[in-house]
């Protein structure tokens, strides 16, 4: 490790330390403790992800990094002071609730500060350094490592509040991308450590597009996706407020469908299936992707189950899907 990566790592553990502390113990975090207390989170989960708060204090992490010997250009460059037009330099994250972002070591080397009132972009990430790499970075892959290798079995989030909510809910294989799509070197970092990726997106059209995009580069990497279902308006972290921690667990995790069951959904936006013509396009894009799975067994579980809902028979279903088969070679 470079001395510059030395000095940028000690610049985060010194600076998680200090906000979580502020946001714990203090009267300059604590509306950051007060936020977090109201979204649920108990104070050992708190202390788990060290969530901190970055104060509202004109320079108070500039003069802190200074005191401390710190170079003030490299902290602009490790992301953690901001820099103006005019080159003056100032704090990054004020105001924000902190989630630090570790890496496989459990060295923290980023920080991802949710803002809680209004100001700015909902959420902020340092910037990207030699250390943090976002397409490569999943937030809290060094906790969720043991439980996703003794599970087999990962779940992927969308954001961090669903981490860390699914966590105190006692879902531990958890872990997230950072506010971007899912990246081929991600999907091929898990699958070195499980077979099985749940993906557990929030339930709107963003989330369900995002869904789609990563159960295919999973795929494409030879992991086995399942999806949970969440309705429209929910997010993990979200459907565990509303309905606890168990709930979330039976009816969201635990039911977690195959990718056809998803897709079967999923392309139906695309379609008005009261109309006959519509139908018909319907259930032929649907038979397309039943074609290019390898299991008979499974092929012949979702023609049965296009068969019943649009009354369309076997024989049909099946000549139709051996001309895709034989097309896809
Ligand atoms: N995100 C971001 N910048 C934004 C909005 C979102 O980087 N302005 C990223 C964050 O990493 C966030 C993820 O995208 O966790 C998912 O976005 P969203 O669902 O909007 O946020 P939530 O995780 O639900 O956050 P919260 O519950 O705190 O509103
Ligand atoms: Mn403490
Ligand atoms: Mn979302
Ligand atoms: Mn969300
Ligand atoms: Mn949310």
């Amino acid at each position: 490790l470079s001395t510059e990566s030395q000095s940028i790592l000690s610049a985060y553990e010194w600076l998680a330390k200090l906000y979580h502390h502020l946001l714990r113990h203090t009267k300059d975090g604590k509306e950051g403790y007060t936020y977090l207390k109201e979204r649920g989170l108990h104070d050992d989960t708190i202390d788990t992800f060290q969530l901190g708060f970055a104060p509202n204090i004109t320079d108070f992490t500039t003069e802190f990094l200074e005191k401390k010997g710190f170079h003030q250009q490299l902290m602009v460059k490790a992301g953690l002071l901001s820099q103006k037009d005019d080159n003056s330099v100032s704090d990054r994250f004020s105001g924000r609730v902190i989630f630090p972002i570790r890496n496989h070591l459990g060295k923290t080397i980023a920080f991802n500060g949710r803002a809680i009132n209004g100001q700015g972009p909902k959420y902020l990430h340092s910037a990207e350094s030699e250390l943090f790499r976002k397409g490569k970075t999943l937030f809290n892959f060094d906790l969720a490592k043991k439980h996703i290798r003794k599970e087999n079995e990962a779940v992927l989030f969308e954001g961090s509040m669903d981490v860390i909510s699914a966590y105190q809910a006692g879902v531990k294989n958890g872990i997230a991308t950072l506010g971007t799509s899912l990246t081929d070197s991600q999907a091929k970092l898990l699958k070195r450590y499980v077979d099985t990726v749940i993906l557990c997106y929030d339930g709107d059209r963003a989330g369900m597009d995002a869904t789609y995009k990563a159960a295919q580069l999973l795929q494409n990497v030879g992991a086995y996706v399942k999806i949970a279902r969440l309705s429209e308006d929910m997010d993990p972290d979200s459907f565990i407020r509303q309905y606890g921690g168990e709930a979330f667990i039976d009816q969201v995790i635990k039911p977690s469908t195959t990718f056809m069951g998803f897709y079967m959904r999923y392309v139906k936006k695309d379609f008005n299936l009261s109309l006959e013509g519509d139908r018909i396009k319907y259930v032929e894009t649907v038979l397309r992707q039943v074609a290019v799975i390898d299991s008979p067994v499974e092929r012949e579980y979702y023609l049965k189950e296009l068969s019943n809902e649009y009354n369309i028979s076997m024989d049909t279903l099946t000549e139709e899907i051996h001309q895709y088969r034989q097309k896809s070679g």
